[in-house]
């Protein structure tokens, strides 16, 4: 894979884009400065759409025009390095239909069998382990989930429906209520820190980043800001819900440029920090 430019911190040089995100692991952070650190990243246009129409209509997807194999890459670089996975009840449903990216089965595909190596390095269970955020609890789990060493569990509320609920525990789900109308931030990251997680990882997309500034407790936001302008009504942004008040500011911790990308057009990896809230 071609080198990319590191922007900032300067001075300005060329890098293997293999292993950028490994290179300073998340676990040096833990020991040093936090509990846990709760992590998310999004690959966006520069018109800010993660997510548009399927083509054939129904929900919502990556758009094919952004997506691509160098910035999926750093996506398994943040992946193999959590102990926690949040996923959502969508995207549970959509492994059910048989579509949804395979963000869940990393080492499965050949060109990145040298993070499972990474991961059995580091000390770290094959898998980590995985938090479905749901209201609904309408998606079965899939058998693949429960094989071997990887605990699931289902985060909701306290309205939860006790039917659906018990189907997910005869699947092999825990069930853990941290809310009351929909699931809260606060009340799902001090249930993580209880059972001793460090990396969290949301893969999720904007209801759940939303709930996660709420509560203020998203650490650290990966951006890949492709260099292409999509257009269309129908789209979702990085985030989807109430105004903050006051607003979340970041600092940025690192940019590349990978001019290679996206066939020459190139696109930035962006990586920041959470600043404290004030006023
Ligand atoms: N470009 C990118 O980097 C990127 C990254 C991530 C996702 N995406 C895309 O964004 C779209 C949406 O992704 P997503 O569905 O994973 O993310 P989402 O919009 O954050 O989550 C949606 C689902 O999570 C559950 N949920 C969210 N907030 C909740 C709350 N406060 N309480 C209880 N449940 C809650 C609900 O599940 P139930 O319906 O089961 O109740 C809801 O359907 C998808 O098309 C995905 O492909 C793009």
């Amino acid at each position: 894979m071609e080198n990319i430019i590191q922007l900032y911190p300067g001075p300005t040089q060329e890098v293997p884009i293999k292993n950028l995100y490994l290179s300073t692991p998340l676990h040096e952070i833990i020991l040093k400065e936090k509990e846990i650190l709760v992590y998310s990243n999004f690959i966006t246009s520069l018109d800010g759409r993660i997510a548009v129409t399927y083509p054939a209509g129904g929900g919502m997807t990556i758009p094919r025009e952004i997506a691509n194999p160098r910035d999926w890459r750093l996506v398994q670089e943040l992946t193999v390095q959590a102990d926690l996975v949040i996923t959502s009840g969508r995207y549970l449903r959509e492994v059910a239909e048989g579509h949804g990216q395979k963000i869940l089965r990393v080492y499965e595909d050949p060109p990145f069998a040298d993070l499972k190596d990474w991961r059995e390095m580091s000390g770290m269970k094959l898998w980590p382990d995985l938090a479905i955020i749901s209201n609904s609890l309408d998606f079965p789990i899939p058998e693949f989930l429960t094989h071997g060493d990887r605990a699931v569990m289902i985060v909701t509320t306290n309205h939860a429906d006790p039917r659906r609920v018990k189907a997910l525990e005869s699947q092999g789900g825990k069930v853990i209520l941290a809310g009351e109308d929909h699931v809260s931030g606060k009340e799902l990251v001090k249930r993580l820190t209880g059972l001793g997680y460090q990396r969290v990882y949301s893969l999720t997309g904007p209801k759940v980043l939303h709930l996660l500034l709420e509560a203020d407790v998203l650490d650290r936001l990966y951006l890949t800001i492709a260099n292409r302008i999509l257009g269309g009504e129908s789209f979702s942004s990085i985030v989807e819900g109430g105004l903050f008040q006051p607003s979340r500011g970041f600092r940025l911790r690192t940019l590349y440029y990978d001019p290679h990308g996206l066939d020459g057009l190139g696109q930035l990896f962006a990586c920041y920090d959470r600043a404290r809230i004030s006023g």
